[in-house]
């Protein structure tokens, strides 16, 4: 991770800048709604690094594109980047929930949830994710998980019998900037991340991919 000696850990990329922006130019562009969304992140909200980007927006369209789910649910909005990327891609009739406690931030994503035509499509839920999933009535195709990284393992456990056989669970940063894999990183958040990515991997009801995708993408299909 050398190439970034003047960053904080927290805003290294896992490639070298040139090798994401080669990524970048060779991925379908990125929609104006998108574009427009991610400037109006970087100048309205703090940590920007946190919206997911045009390589893995892309990829997550591409997921929604090929999987066509019905009921898609969020952990973590943020300012509503990968909810439109979802969203932009599911079919007729199809609703995408997605839960964050920040209020502020919400304005925001509702506003570009709007301008990109997808208020019909999207539910945004304002609170502690534990509290909302419990009282969620649906059965989900897909659930993308990417909130505070501490509980991705209760969140993972809460989902899972609200997912349908054949259908996934796909959580983010689950390489935590190469953290995962650094044996000296004994943070909290890291090791809640390796806990995670173990749960998973040990877990016979699904079979699952990890995939490098920006900081690490787990993709679990439920058996
Ligand atoms: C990495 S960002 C989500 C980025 C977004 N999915 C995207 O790709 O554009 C994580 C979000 O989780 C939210 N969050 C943190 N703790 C939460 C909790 N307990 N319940 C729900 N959301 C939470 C934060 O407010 C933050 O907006």
């Amino acid at each position: 991770m050398g190439h970034h000696p003047t960053k904080t850990t927290s805003e290294m990329e896992l490639l070298p800048p040139e090798i994401e922006q080669y990524l970048e130019r060779h991925t379908s562009p990125e929609p104006e709604a998108l574009r427009q969304l991610r400037r109006a992140t970087h100048l309205h909200a703090l940590r920007p690094q946190m919206l997911s980007g045009p390589v893995q927006g892309a990829f997550l369209t591409l997921l929604a594109r090929l999987l066509q789910p019905l009921r898609v649910l969020e952990i973590g909005t943020y300012t509503g980047y990968s909810a439109i990327c979802l969203a932009q891609a599911m079919p007729e009739g199809s609703l995408l929930y997605t839960i964050d406690v920040n209020e502020e931030l919400q304005a925001l994503a509702r506003q570009h949830i709007a301008a990109a035509g997808l208020d019909g499509r999207i539910r945004l839920l304002l609170g502690p994710a534990a509290e909302w999933i419990p009282q969620l009535d649906e059965t989900f195709d897909l659930v993308f998980i990417d909130a505070d990284k501490a509980q991705y393992g209760r969140y993972y456990d809460l989902v899972f019998d609200k997912v349908r056989p054949g259908g996934y669970i796909v959580a983010d940063n689950v390489l935590w900037y190469g953290k995962v894999a650094d044996e000296r990183a004994q943070d909290a958040d890291t090791k809640a991340i390796r806990a995670f990515n173990e749960q998973v991997q040990a877990d016979g009801r699904v079979e699952n991919v990890m995939l490098s995708i920006r900081d690490g993408l787990m993709v679990a299909r439920k058996r």
